[in-house]
């Protein structure tokens, strides 16, 4: 059994300690689905599942049952739900991608090929609706069947503007909410809800978790320039290469002082022929002189304190300042 990398740092830095015992049952109930009798899937399925990521899904699911409420049997199982639904997408995410790291392993992708990715990711989502049933309640069978709709429309909201140089803002935000917003913004509506809480304060905890998915975004597209593949664990530079203004391109865009010229070069790279290293260091300098690093950080900071500020309704309780460190960690992360 594989700690996740999130245990580790629960273990190491009392890090959301409060539910630690809470993200083993998840990870158990992860490890516990069933598998195909058709071995070459259980062995895909296996190898994806084997390898658990930050858990920063379930764990949100945890501590908002705590934050509104107590943990109960189903905020484990929704948390096993977020998670699957998450992995599926990853498999997914690294066929439209072309990824061949993920975790700092190899993705399913590349060890299993395009058609065994894809039917992995599916075969997790029947796992993740069978879970949903289990809990005998239709309103979480619409919070999560709805995540699933805005992580298809943020995808292809991402892909129809790749390459585009004039990409806006307006674009960033919708692609972000659908493909990792809204996934974020349901484990804490679905916390909520199993707590039988108001609507009202449903929808205010919800909106926690939709500007921390937001956070979380920005704060990964800056990683893609700034951490090592090593500690990230998939490929670094790559939402640019791939034809993706990120935020802190967008950012160095509209605060470089030759805004033009900055368009050029990045033009320059989407050209087949056009990438090398000597380019990817003149865009990066250009980046640097526009302070698009720090106005990301700046940026994520902002919806960070939005967040926070969605859980002042909330009683004080060891959850509740579990959820602020939350958010602190998905500034200060390095993977
Ligand atoms: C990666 O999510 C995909 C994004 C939404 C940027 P995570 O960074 O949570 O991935 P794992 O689960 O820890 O690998
Ligand atoms: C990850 O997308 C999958 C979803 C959020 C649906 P990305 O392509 O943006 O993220 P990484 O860098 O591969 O994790
Ligand atoms: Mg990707
Ligand atoms: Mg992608």
């Amino acid at each position: 059994v594989t700690p996740s990398r999130l245990a580790q740092a629960v273990d190491s830095q009392h890090i959301f300690g409060q539910v630690s015992q809470e993200l083993r049952a998840v990870e158990q109930s992860i490890r516990h689905i069933t598998l195909p009798e058709v071995s070459l899937l259980a062995e895909a399925l296996m190898s994806a599942v084997s390898t658990p990521g930050k858990l920063m899904r379930p764990s949100l699911v945890l501590l908002s049952g705590g934050a509104t409420g107590t943990i109960q049997a189903a905020h484990i199982e929704a948390g096993a739900v977020a998670e699957l639904i998450h992995l599926a997408t990853l498999l997914h995410d690294d066929v439209l991608d072309d990824a061949d790291l993920r975790r700092g392993q190899p993705t399913v992708k590349a060890a299993f090929g395009n058609q065994i990715a894809i039917l992995s990711g599916d075969y997790l989502l029947a796992q993740a609706s069978l879970k949903l049933s289990q809990l005998n309640n239709c309103r979480l069978v619409s919070i999560f069947s709805i995540v699933l709709g805005a992580l298809c429309a943020g995808e292809v909201q991402q892909a129809v503007t790749a390459y585009n140089i004039e990409a806006s803002w307006e674009n960033y935000y919708k692609k972000s909410n659908g493909k990792t917003a809204a996934l974020f913004a349901a484990c804490c509506e679905a916390a909520a809800v199993i707590n039988q809480l108001a609507e009202h304060e449903v929808q205010q905890h919800r909106l926690y978790g939709e500007k921390l998915g937001l956070a979380f975004q920005v704060i990964d597209d800056l990683l893609d320039y700034t951490a090592k593949q090593s500690d990230f664990g998939k490929p670094v530079l790559d939402d640019l290469k791939n034809g993706l203004l990120n935020a802190p391109a967008l950012l160095a865009l509209e605060y470089s002082p030759n805004r033009q010229g900055l368009q050029e070069l990045i033009q320059r790279l989407w050209k087949a022929e056009g990438a090398s290293e000597d380019l990817e260091a003149l865009i990066l300098d250009q980046f640097q002189s526009s302070h698009a690093f720090e106005k990301t950080k700046q940026l994520a900071e902002n919806l960070i304190q939005e967040a926070c500020d969605c859980l002042s309704p909330l009683p004080h309780s060891p959850y509740k300042t579990g959820l602020q460190d939350l958010a602190q960690y998905v500034l200060e992360r390095s993977y």
